[in-house]
């Protein structure tokens, strides 16, 4: 049986990346699959988060989601804290996956920054905690875009130690599904960079909740080099910012790179950018909309996330019973 499961941290603001890279492809998968989709609450205070803020920001994912055409009836839509099973399988895979391994995360490097010393144990641990979001369910498939790769390779290591340790077959081998033209949606302001929800620059990323003329302008002032549009996509690596925003096109529309490079050959980024800013307002103001009137009712988003929650529990209770069984934990009575 196939089960998905996938997460975004409720910090900063949620923008274009999050939505072409994960969101929109939940959308699709849920046709097809069963699905959890998760609030990681208690990945976001890894780094500082101001209280208020945290429960505003856990609200409005929900609502992005809900927003985005994620069913909360046909998928179970919660956020993490709201199931203490994430934190228990958590401290078991903190037991099982090495410190060399963490070493690796490159995530933590560049969140930690120059002074690792004052990071925190949480930032450290963070992707034993997302192994255990995942195997908690024992999900099989995790839609992400191109950033949480590493990540996701870690929770395959983990099950598989895990497995091997105490001579079991209990944690699937998680596949990551990285799909779509815009698994890595870049910087408006640099293309060598991600676009990012904790960039200081507000022009560098299209929010969710940025209106039509604020879409516009950020479109209108993104860089780019000089040259016009290609006729084919060969050449665009040399091209980051050409590439970027030839992507983000492809993706709103729903078309190939190789149709948009067909449709603008030859004209210039001014003409280009002009379209770019239509398809992006037709397609995000409506979610925007939407987002905001369900923003209006927090009580209504609370209660589909502990209803949420309720049956992620459900679901995650046979797996830590039988986890707990493993490692040999004295049953309850
Ligand atoms: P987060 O909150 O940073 O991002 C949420 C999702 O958005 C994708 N994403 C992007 N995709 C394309 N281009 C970008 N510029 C871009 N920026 C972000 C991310 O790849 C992600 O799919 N660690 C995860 C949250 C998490 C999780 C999990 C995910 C916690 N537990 C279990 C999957 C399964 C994170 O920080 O995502």
């Amino acid at each position: 049986m196939n089960r998905i499961f996938s997460g975004i941290q409720p910090t900063g603001h949620l923008h274009l990346g999050n939505y072409l890279g994960a969101i929109r492809n939940w959308v699709k998968l849920q046709e097809e699959f069963e699905c959890l989709f998760c609030v990681v609450d208690m990945h976001a205070i890894t780094v500082w988060q101001e209280p208020a803020e945290l429960v505003t920001n856990t609200r409005r994912i929900a609502a992005a989601m809900i927003a985005a055409g994620i069913d909360p009836e046909r998928n179970v839509v919660f956020h993490q804290s709201g199931v203490p099973g994430h934190a228990q399988l958590a401290w078991i895979f903190n037991c099982v996956a090495r410190l060399g391994w963490l070493n690796r995360m490159t995530q933590f490097k560049e969140k930690a920054g120059k002074n690792r010393e004052n990071a925190s144990v949480g930032l450290y641990a963070y992707p034993n905690l997302m192994a255990a979001d995942i195997l908690l369910y024992k999900a099989t498939h995790v839609p992400v875009g191109e950033d949480q790769k590493q990540h996701l390779e870690l929770a395959r290591d983990i099950a598989q130690k895990f497995n091997n340790d105490y001579g079991v077959h209990c944690f699937p081998i998680v596949e990551p599904l990285i799909f779509g033209p815009a698994t890595r949606v870049m910087s408006l302001r640099d293309g060598k960079a991600k676009m990012s929800k904790s960039d200081p620059s507000d022009y560098s990323r299209i929010n969710l909740t940025d209106d039509a003329e604020a879409i516009r302008l950020k479109i209108r002032k993104a860089r780019t080099d000089p040259e016009p549009l290609p006729e084919a996509p060969d050449g665009l690596e040399a091209r980051p910012e050409a590439a970027n925003l030839i992507g983000i096109y492809a993706a709103l529309a729903d078309i190939t790179v190789e149709d948009v490079c067909a449709r603008f050959a030859g004209q210039p980024f001014s003409r280009f950018k002009d379209e770019l800013a239509q398809v992006a307002v037709a397609t995000l103001a409506p979610m925007t909309a939407e987002m905001r009137r369900l923003e209006a009712d927090p009580a209504h988003i609370d209660a589909i996330l502990n209803r949420g929650a309720e049956r992620a529990a459900t679901l995650a209770e046979p797996v830590l019973r039988e986890v707990h069984q493993i490692v040999g934990f004295l049953p309850p009575q």
